[in-house]
């Protein structure tokens, strides 16, 4: 069974292709960052078209670096959300046509859900193939802490077919703040490296920022007042002509700590209270090193296991797509090309019991 995986949710144009669930024959990923450099962020119109021009080459080389032709898949996924309209408009139509056009099955895939896959499994280099690895069952449960420019959620993992949302961000994404935050601080695009870099040469308790949420009941988040805290420092120090190299760098490093912490807060709140056995953490802010160490230390000190996948995995990337839609092809859990629309809003369904 082969699966072309199409991912096109917002700046980059990925497409995978897996075999019987454990083979990587191909993982390609075109990314739009520096693109996105020049306008210190993503202009849906502008994601769009360098989607455009990219999905059928992208999708070639990924038939070519697999060494197979269009004759030998078995389906084609895609993501339809969430994610930015426009983006995700390019992938889904793609798919949908290749899919008419090939005869083939189609599976619709929720972005969230593909990350939580990349997690879900590892990946190895056997004898010069990648192969996914399962993890171990003795893993599971797991709670999920998934955070990327497009979402923040929490979920609980009692095994792969078994997945419940446990919460997510009422307003802007955790990615998301880092990004608009080393926007406010002139940081550049994308945000998280540039915070993280700043932050560095700061001071996290220089600045007390609010930590949103750390204390409620439930598992969802809100960075949103986090990130209006930081914009009236950010003007009070300009006022004050106090804004300089190493005000933004503690700005950045207290920033950087109310997020941790309230992320970290959580995710092991949500663990213990699940009795999780293992933390797993994805997304682009998985990238993030300060979050990772935290989160390592304070579920090692917690006697659960941590579980991180490699940097290319908790990007955004195809073989999460379609690792994720051998399932789906196995219970017949297919889309009709006719009628599948994007989901822009899409949050992450409960999946099984
Ligand atoms: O998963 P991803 O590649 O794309 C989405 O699905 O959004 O995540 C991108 C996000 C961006 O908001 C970026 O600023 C953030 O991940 N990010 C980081 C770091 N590297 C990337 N955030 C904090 N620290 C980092 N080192
Ligand atoms: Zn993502």
């Amino acid at each position: 069974m082969k699966i072309l995986g199409i991912e096109t949710s917002c700046d980059e144009t990925a497409v995978a292709v897996i075999e019987d669930s454990t083979k990587i024959l191909s993982n390609v990923v075109s990314s739009q960052i520096d693109l996105h450099k020049e306008t210190g962020g993503v202009v849906p119109e502008v994601a769009a078209r360098a989607h455009t021009e990219k999905i059928i080459p992208v999708v070639e080389k990924a038939l070519d670096e697999a060494g197979i032709g269009s004759a030998d898949l078995d389906a084609i996924a895609v993501t339809r959300g969430p994610g930015l309209v426009t983006s995700l408009l390019v992938g889904v139509q793609t798919a949908k046509a290749l899919a008419y056009a090939w005869e083939k099955p189609l599976i619709a895939i929720n972005h969230i859900e593909g990350h939580i896959y990349a997690t879900l499994f590892g990946v190895e280099d056997q004898e010069g193939e990648q192969k996914i690895i399962m993890r171990d069952p003795d893993s599971l449960p797991a709670v999920i802490l998934t955070v990327s420019g497009g979402h923040t959620e929490l979920a609980l993992i009692k095994n792969a077919g078994d997945i419940k949302r446990l919460g997510s961000t009422i307003d802007d994404a955790a990615g998301e703040a880092f990004d608009k935050v080393a926007q406010l601080l002139g940081l550049g695009y994308p945000g998280g490296p540039a915070i993280s870099r700043a932050a560095e040469a700061g001071d996290p308790g220089k600045f007390d920022f609010p930590r949103p949420k750390l204390d409620s009941d439930d598992f969802d988040f809100s960075f949103s007042g986090l990130k209006t805290a930081v914009l009236y420092k950010v003007q009070e120090l300009r006022k004050n002509d106090e804004l300089n190299e190493q005000t933004i760098s503690d700005v950045a490093a207290s920033f950087q700590k109310a997020v941790i912490d309230v992320l970290v807060g959580k995710t092991i709140r949500a663990a213990e209270e699940n009795n999780a056995k293992t933390i797993m953490l994805s997304g682009g802010v998985a990238a993030n090193k300060s979050l990772r160490e935290e989160l390592k230390a304070q579920t090692t000190a917690k006697n659960m296991k941590f579980i991180v996948p490699p940097i290319d995995f908790c990007t955004d990337n195809a073989v999460m797509i379609a690792a994720a839609a051998f399932p789906k092809l196995e219970n017949g859990d297919l889309a009709d090309w006719k009628v599948l629309g994007v989901d822009t809003t899409l949050t992450l369904v409960d999946l099984g019991n």
